[in-house]
């Protein structure tokens, strides 16, 4: 990346941020921006978590991503609609390393170049994803799929002998509050609704303490009510996590969001708060409808 890049960027960013400022209450964008940078830890001096610029996939022939360009700030819960087929899995493939792109930049932080590494790096490096389907282990508690969530593949004698330190443990026990399933931690997973299911995943990604959170339309086959409480759990993940949230529930989005990106043919048609890609002509022909 281009100094040139970096500055353009980070003035984004800062003019985003300005833009943005009243209306959000939690300052969850402006939590770590301008933070300085210690090695070992990715690079937000310059306001972005998460970089993309013109990124472009095609199968057999089809852009499925084109000449695709955004960028998160640290911290932030980033919302992104468009209709089905735009990309938005898609993109989410290319940054966690599933799918390769043909051409373009995906940076985490300013300094860590995301195409030069595999999937498991990229999880390792702080990213979590949440696929739509929940995969939580039925067999297990609550507490046994976070305390499993911590476990390293080390084999299985490592595993067996595994015990959470006092740190992990007082991690577990914030998870599971965080979560809403404190009252549940002995019931098998089995047994739990859909979306606490969810939640539970969500728990599980959030031991590893990750510094960006993709979601993958999180509140599919929820309860109301399980879309309200999805909403307060990721408003509070906001400003401790990054996040990409992708939904078609509107409502869930006007509850959550600050920007909203809207994807379509594999490229941002509009961003802005709700309200603004609402109005605009363009989305809503290709996507709200009139
Ligand atoms: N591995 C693949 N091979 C071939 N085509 C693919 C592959 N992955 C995605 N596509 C195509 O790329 C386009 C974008 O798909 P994608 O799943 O990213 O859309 P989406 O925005 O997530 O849609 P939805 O809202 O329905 O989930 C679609 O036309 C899809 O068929
Ligand atoms: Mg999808």
């Amino acid at each position: 990346m281009t100094p040139d890049l970096l500055k353009q960027g980070a003035q984004r960013v800062a003019q985003r941020i300005e833009k943005v400022s009243t209306q959000t209450e939690s300052g969850g964008r402006d939590a770590s921006y301008g933070r300085i940078y210690t090695p070992g830890e990715v690079d937000v001096s310059h306001g972005r978590i998460l970089y993309l610029e013109d990124v472009s996939v095609s199968f057999d022939g089809f852009k499925a991503i084109n000449k695709l360009s955004l960028d998160i700030a640290p911290g932030e819960l980033r919302c992104i609609i468009g209709p089905n087929g735009a990309g938005k899995t898609t993109m989410m493939d290319i940054i966690t390393g599933k799918t390769r792109p043909d051409e373009g930049q995906v940076f985490f932080g300013s300094t860590i170049d995301l195409l030069r590494h595999n999937e498991p790096e990229i999880a390792q490096l702080g990213i979590g994803r949440k696929f739509q389907k929940p995969t939580v282990f039925e067999q297990l508690t609550v507490f046994e799929n976070l305390e499993l969530a911590l476990k390293t593949p080390k084999g299985v004698k490592a595993s067996m002998f595994f015990k959470l330190d006092s740190a992990q443990s007082d991690r577990l026990a914030e998870v599971l509050h965080t979560i809403h399933l404190a009252d549940s931690v002995l019931t098998q997973a089995g047994n739990l609704s859909h979306g606490q299911k969810q939640w539970l995943e969500i728990g599980m990604l959030l031991m590893q303490d990750p510094k960006l959170l993709l979601l993958d339309e999180p509140v599919a086959g929820m309860t109301d009510h399980e879309t309200e409480r999805t909403a307060e759990l990721f408003l509070s993940l906001k400003g401790k996590h990054s996040l990409m949230v992708v939904e078609h529930d509107m409502g869930f989005i006007k509850t959550i969001s600050d920007i909203v990106t809207v994807l379509c043919d594999g490229s941002v048609l509009a961003q802005g708060t709700l309200d603004q890609v609402q109005a605009n002509e363009r989305v809503i022909e290709v996507y709200l409808g009139r």
